[in-house]
């Protein structure tokens, strides 16, 4: 079996991804959620996508994790194709969507947690687990309480707690920071900026700024369509901006 082969020859190697995604499309029935897309994401950097509600961003993250239904000409990490794998392989071989409510076991402890890495891997690094607790003190206080019993915002603190411990391959992070207190959205950005490099990161985020700063590339869409695709360096907030408001009139 193809994933078998995979798995077993190492064709995915470790270290960050090179991701080559051709003519991706999604629809939901009827509706075309995203027309042909193809992007290149090189090992190590983060394309941040854009966009108003509606565009298609979040379709788009959850395709290459799998977690729906898409088709393409290629789906390719590391040169392996991926589209045939369901959302349970593709996190085996190193792609890890947040938020995800599977990126924690909330039976175990805050610590075990940490220590079980980002894969099934054993091997953890004390350093790592330490700059985790440094970034996120909450999670210290409570390392000895189980997972589950933490709020939705430190549950969600100890998911990218992981992430430093056992980078993935793919980092796909759809609205980080939604519902995070300013601070804590400060500290994400920072753990972003620290996996770069270790992973390939593609970030869909409503602070343009700042994704834009993370970012070496930029991915725009709107109302399904790519409106812009380039450089991050040479695209700014205000030209994002003017993309946005081409979002129609919603009620409320
Ligand atoms: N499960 C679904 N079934 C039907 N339509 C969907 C579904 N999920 C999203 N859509 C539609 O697809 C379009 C893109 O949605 P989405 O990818 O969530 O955009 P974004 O993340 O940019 O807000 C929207 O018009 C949305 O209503
Ligand atoms: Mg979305």
């Amino acid at each position: 079996m193809m994933l078998r082969s995979a798995l077993d020859e190492g064709v995915v190697g470790s270290g960050p991804a090179h991701v080559e995604v051709v003519d991706l499309t999604v629809r939901y029935g009827e509706v075309t959620a995203l027309r042909p897309v193809s992007v290149t994401i090189e090992p190590g950097t983060a394309l941040a996508v854009l966009g108003p509600n509606g565009a298609g961003k979040t379709s788009f993250a959850n395709a290459l994790s799998g977690v729906i239904r898409s088709e393409a000409t290629a789906i390719n990490i590391d040169g392996v194709d991926f589209r045939s794998y369901p959302s349970y392989a593709r996190a085996r071989l190193g792609v890890g969507h947040l938020p995800d409510a599977r990126a924690i076991f909330p039976s175990l402890s805050v610590e075990e947690n940490l220590k079980m890495g980002f894969h099934t891997d054993r091997s953890t690094s004390k350093a790592n687990i330490a700059a985790a607790y440094e970034l996120f003190p909450n999670l210290d206080r409570r390392k000895r309480v189980a997972a589950g019993k933490l709020s939705g915002g430190e549950q969600q603190m100890l998911a990218l707690a992981r992430l430093l411990v056992r980078p993935p391959k793919l980092l796909i992070a759809d609205e980080l920071s939604h519902g995070l207190a300013p601070g804590v959205v400060a500290n994400l950005f920072k753990l972003l900026e620290g996996l770069k490099g270790r992973s390939t990161i593609i970030i869909v985020e409503q602070f343009v700024t700042r994704a834009l700063a993370l970012a070496d590339t930029v991915l725009v869409l709107s109302h399904g369509d790519v409106m812009h695709q380039g450089e991050a360096a040479s695209f700014s907030a205000d030209q994002a901006a003017e993309f946005y408001s081409l979002q129609p009139a919603r009620q409320s």
